[in-house]
């Protein structure tokens, strides 16, 4: 697979393919000559850093090879076949998804082993199975019995074989079977025996981790994830049931997991754009977020220190944000258009299509005018890169590209 890369003009500056809302020209889905800067763009914007998702794909690259699994990141974050393709680079291909579409927007793409990380639900199997004929693998994921009938079903009407995943709880209590009920070694047993079926082994997401205070927590997270699993997989093997994969993964437990004796494969998605809660709980550092939103004062109120900013909830999601660390948190962190801190600064509440920004101090007379920039990171940004249709892709301040991510289920 071949990294699209923009190509430089004569003067050395990028050209890149506008379909951007750029305040200075008409929209346009011809090349572009000019540079494009950030403040050209029209607001709200979702801006990615491409070198820092360059440096953040590579780290977690390497940490998986260091760590001794192989990684199949998630790439539900941008849903985009460039960041996926930045993922995946020196490593297998594997990828995880969060929505057939997604899965058939990244088999389109070239990617060819995909796991679908959400239980399948009994009416998506027709599409998954039309799916799993165009990919070297599609595996899906059950934590019920009546499911796994129904997955069954599908394979043997069809005369294929599905591959599956048995999702665990590892203590999130989001999905997932008990490992320590005799129930769920039967489960894993009956899809095992199945000769339409193609048991991997078993999958969980420590998303207990996003609850934790700091990094010393999320590690003993990481800690419970990966002896939760290996012990499941051992008592499954003790039962005469086959595990190839034992497959975890969040971003915080990734960032920190010291030892993962015994897991084959992880899946972190976050990691790539990483977001204000990351940095709140210790994942990561200011400088590693990629992801932002461009967002312009379109009020000012003295009176109260406030701003009003023309980036709402959809434009930043409303997710609440790292409360259990920090309060006061607000809807994300507020920087310049150039992408410092601005210390103090707070999105205190946000509505449809306006987010309002109060200030630390009085604002003297001719700060923040109507018409000046902020970038915000968004407190998940996972959730915020969802509510675009583009991004535009920044070296710096200049626009050097733009990614189109896939929507929809
Ligand atoms: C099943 C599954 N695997 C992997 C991930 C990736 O985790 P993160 O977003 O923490 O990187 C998620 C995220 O929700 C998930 O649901």
């Amino acid at each position: 697979m071949r990294f699209h890369s923009p190509s430089l003009n004569k003067s050395g500056r990028y050209r890149w393919r506008t379909g951007f809302s750029v305040s200075t020209s008409k929209d346009t889905l011809a090349w572009y000559p000019a540079l494009v800067r950030v403040e050209d763009l029209g607001t709200p914007a979702a801006l990615v850093d491409l070198d820092v998702v360059a440096r953040n794909t590579s780290r977690m690259g390497e940490r998986a090879s260091r760590l001794g699994v192989r990684l199949r990141p998630h790439v539900k974050t941008h849903k985009t076949i460039e960041a996926a393709r930045l993922q995946v680079r020196g490593h297998f291909g594997g990828i995880t998804v969060s929505t057939l579409a997604e899965a058939a927007f990244f088999a389109a793409g070239g990617f060819r082993d995909i796991t679908y990380a959400v239980p399948i639900p009994p009416a998506k199997l027709p599409e998954a199975a039309d799916l799993s004929r165009r990919l070297d693998r599609l595996s899906l994921l059950l934590d019920d019995s009546v499911v796994a009938d129904a997955v069954e079903e599908c394979a043997r009407e069809r005369g294929i074989r599905l591959s599956v995943f048995l999702k665990v709880d590892c203590g999130a209590h989001r999905a997932g079977v008990d490992p320590g009920l005799n129930d769920s070694v039967a489960l894993a047993g009956r899809v095992g025996s199945s000769p339409h079926l193609d048991f991997r082994g078993i999958l969980t997401h420590a998303g207990q981790s996003y609850r934790c205070r700091d990094a010393q927590e999320v590690r003993a997270v990481a800690a419970h994830e990966r002896d939760v699993m290996v012990a499941f997989a051992g008592r499954l093997r003790r039962a005469a049931v086959r595990v190839d994969e034992i497959s975890i993964g969040s971003t915080p437990t990734l960032a920190v997991a010291e030892d993962l004796a015994g897991v084959t494969e992880v899946r972190p998605g976050n990691y790539v754009f990483f977001d204000a809660t990351q940095v709140a709980i210790g994942s990561c550092a200011l400088e590693d977020i990629a992801f932002s939103v461009l967002v312009r004062v379109i009020g000012r109120y003295p009176s109260r220190r406030e701003l009003l900013v023309d980036g709402g909830a959809l434009a930043l999601s409303k997710d609440p944000g790292p409360v259990h660390v920090d309060p006061g948190c607000g809807f994300g962190l507020v920087l310049t258009a150039a992408g410092e801190p601005v210390p103090g600064m707070r999105i205190i509440s946000l509505s449809q299509e306006h987010g309002v920004v109060r200030c630390p101090h009085d604002l003297t007379a001719g700060q923040f005018p109507v018409g000046s920039l902020f970038r915000i990171v968004p407190n998940h940004s996972c959730l915020a890169a969802a509510l675009f249709d583009r991004y535009a892709v920044l070296r710096d301040c200049d626009v050097v590209d733009e990614w189109r991510p896939v929507r929809g289920w």
